[in-house]
């Protein structure tokens, strides 16, 4: 793959429908069963001491995934002022030393991946599928990051200007960043955002989500191994206690936060309330993600695509779709079909590689799903509910994929992080009202149109400033390098992970202009 005239290719994969590969992968899974993980603040590259906690797997609610000291207050601030002074040796550093290193992490993730497919199996409930899909999205953050800062950072440009001076435009850290994630992608997420920070030339200070510290633990060091210096990254394990700690900070220059748009707002009002420089925020955030379906659209399809968005990851992707609108015409077969379809879903061991569907991340998020689709039920709008696996899940966080009906798609008023999917009929005639409400959900993140009609398409692509917009295939999974994502409005502050105007949004610009 040829971008900017600089060869890179994307991480490979793993073919699980080829037997070989398939029980060559497992069998190195196996190894890492009953290993059990630490993580601790690491400042300066010395972990630091504290009371530890466990981190229990949401497969069964009882296994021991491994223990996270969690950071104090005080650990927090000093991690702060360790990033302030290790950031000024490693912006003056070459930019090809700091994207050497973010190759090498690249191939350190990837010789690690059956390490970090158990650990995102027991610590997230990832399956095997999601997992090899998260190694392949870090790696390729690592290398794509790389590149780009090998394109566009460095000694700068010379802009042409009047006879007898000289102007120089580059591109440098802005200092300290602190980077916040969540536990959904708790490998690509955190690693991406943190190693864009770093290329740049920033110091970063990175709180990981507090349900997957492990991951990101084995990330840090491995980030450390490939020659990120300690004194340039720091790890701060916590709850989001210790993220407003970090982003109440006054001396950080920026925070890049992954998260919900509830958060993201906390944070803003945090920063907006400092006194001192004004200091920047990077939010990618939530959606309330709809698919239009019409009439003319392929069923079989639409029904993949339909399962792949809305129960893939048990739905707990923020590209997922929530809102299925269907063309009343053929909506009662499609609905058949996608229940059909998702009746066949397996849920269980996220080790296995037939699974489809694993558990949802903890006690909290299946709470508050069930109680969802048990207001739904209660309104008689359950048409399809999946079965949770018992036996040895039984104590497990697990919500089975659902399908409820709405009459007005007004009704889904929040972003439902799981694996339900709410169906909405429209008329044909309706097109333009159905835009008008996805626009009003106020969320720009993902978008999918089945149709085909190609006015439809200009017009939905004309209309919606969503961000990632997906027509006649499914509506996640959005590669680096090759589909920049991210959204606007309350899905975030518009900046496109994987896409070549990142890493700027992570620098300071200057000019120079001389008098020669
Ligand atoms: P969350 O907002 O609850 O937590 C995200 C992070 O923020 C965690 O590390 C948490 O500890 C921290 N945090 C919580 N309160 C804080 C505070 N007051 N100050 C500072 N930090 C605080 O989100 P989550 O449940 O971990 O993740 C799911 C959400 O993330 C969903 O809304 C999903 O759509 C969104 N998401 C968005 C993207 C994207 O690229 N746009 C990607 C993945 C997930
Ligand atoms: N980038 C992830 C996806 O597209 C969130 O599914």
């Amino acid at each position: 793959l040829a971008l900017y005239g600089e060869a890179r290719a994307n991480s490979r994969g793993i073919e699980f429908g080829h037997a070989a590969e398939r029980e060559a992968c497992l069998a190195k899974v196996e190894v890492h069963r009953g290993v059990t993980y630490e993580a601790a603040p690491v400042v300066d590259g010395s972990g630091l001491a504290g009371a530890a906690r466990d981190v229990v797997s949401p497969v069964d609610g009882r296994t021991v995934v491994g223990t996270v000291i969690e950071a104090s207050a005080e650990q927090a601030i000093a991690a702060v002022a360790a990033a302030r002074r290790g950031f000024p040796a490693w912006d003056a550093s070459p930019v090809e030393t700091r994207a050497a290193a973010l190759d090498r992490a690249a191939d350190l993730i990837e010789e690690n991946r059956e390490r970090f497919l158990a650990l995102l199996a027991d610590e997230a409930g990832k399956t095997l599928a999601d997992g090899v899909a998260e190694v392949r999205e870090a790696a390729d953050f690592c290398r794509y990051y790389a590149a780009e800062a090998r394109r566009t950072l460095g000694a700068g440009r010379v802009l042409t200007g009047p006879t007898g001076e000289e102007n120089r435009y580059r591109h440098r850290g802005r200092g300290v960043i602190v980077t916040i994630s969540p536990w959904n992608f708790p490998l690509a997420i955190f690693i991406g955002q943190t190693v864009a920070a770093l290329v740049a030339g920033n110091a970063v200070v990175a709180k990981p989500a507090e349900q997957t510290p492990l991951t990101a633990a084995l990330a840090v060091k491995l980030l450390h191994e490939a020659g990120v210096p300690g004194t340039a990254l720091h790890l701060v394990p916590g709850d989001g206690r210790i993220g407003a700690v970090l982003t109440g900070h006054p001396a950080i220059d920026g925070v890049a936060f992954t998260g919900s748009t509830e958060v993201a707002r906390i944070i803003n009002r945090t920063l907006a309330a400092k006194d001192g420089p004004i200091v920047p925020l990077i939010a990618e955030t939530g959606g309330i993600n709809a698919m239009i379906v019409d009439a003319t659209a392929l069923p079989e399809q639409v029904t993949d695509d339909v399962v792949m968005s809305a129960f893939r990851s048990a739905g707990q992707r923020c590209s997922a779709l929530r809102l299925l609108f269907v063309q009343e015409d053929v909506a009662d077969r499609m609905v058949e079909m996608i229940a059909g379809a998702a009746r066949e879903l397996r849920l269980g061991d996220p080790r296995r590689a037939e699974t489809d569907v694993g558990p949802v991340i903890d006690r909290d998020a299946a709470a508050g799903l069930k109680a969802h689709i048990g207001a739904m039920a209660a309104d008689k709008r359950v048409v399809f509910e999946g079965r949770a696996p018992g036996g040895r899940f039984s104590d497990g966080h697990w919500v089975a994929p659902t399908i409820v009906r709405l009459d007005r798609a007004e009704d889904l008023t929040r972003e439902v992080f799981g694996p339900v999917l709410h169906v909405v009929r429209y008329k044909a005639a309706d097109l333009d009202a159905v835009l008008d409400r996805v626009a009003a959900t106020g969320y720009g993140l993902t978008l999918g149109v089945h149709t085909r009609i190609d006015a439809t398409i200009a017009k939905v692509c004309a209309r919606l400033p969503v961000g990632n917009i997906y027509i006649n295939r499914n509506m996640i999974g959005a590669v680096v390098g090759v589909q920049p994502f991210g959204g606007s409005g309350l899905s975030g502050t518009g900046p496109k992970a994987g896409g070549p105007d990142y890493l700027a949004r992570f620098c300071l610009e200057q000019t120079i202009s001389t008098n020669t």
